[in-house]
């Protein structure tokens, strides 16, 4: 039988596209990227708590991630994940970044994964990066980042390279 609940199949652990270097994107504004984008932020949002998502998550191999804005505001949105609460669906889109910067400080937190469901552990990362990229446009983009974001870019830029935080953590364990 067919599912016919609309939802974005998410890539669990084991599965070998997780583990490749996706590929640039060339064309940032054809329909199929528009459509990738598309997706990626149904998927996200589709979870609890998707705070950023990368396209090898869902298949698709290729140097592109969303990030929810909810991480500007990491005490709302710790509050909006306990009380399950929709979130605005509000995002940033990052394609072919590259860090440029990153902090000497190095930070320790806990992290998930929406392709690692259940394993949560510490991983310990530059507090600060800048990176370039691309936004949907195609302009070129320079940002820098601290706190919450800054650590969802590296997480979601290993994804990119087929690198899960599982590699990096510390103490890692299944939280029921
Ligand atoms: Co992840």
């Amino acid at each position: 039988m067919k599912n016919t609940i609309n939802k974005t199949m998410i890539l669990q652990k084991e599965n070998k596209t997780l583990r490749e270097i996706a590929k640039e994107i060339k064309d940032f504004k054809s329909p199929e990227t528009k459509l990738l984008i598309g997706k990626m932020v149904t998927a996200m949002f589709g979870e609890l708590d998707g705070i950023g998502i990368a396209a090898p998550q869902i298949g698709i191999s290729k140097k592109i991630f969303l990030v929810a804005k909810d991480v500007l505001y990491p005490e709302n949105l710790e509050l909006a994940v306990k009380n399950k609460e929709p979130r605005k669906k509000e995002y940033f889109v990052f394609i072919n970044p590259t860090i440029k910067k990153m902090s000497t400080k190095k930070v320790k937190d806990v992290e998930g994964c929406l392709s690692v469901r259940g394993i949560y552990g510490e991983v310990v990362r530059p507090e600060k990066v800048t990176i370039e990229y691309f936004d949907e446009l195609g302009n070129k983009k320079t940002r820098g980042a601290s706190g919450l974001l800054a650590r969802v870019i590296q997480h979601e830029i290993d994804h990119l390279g087929g690198i899960l935080f599982i590699d990096k953590a510390k103490n890692a364990k299944y939280v029921t």
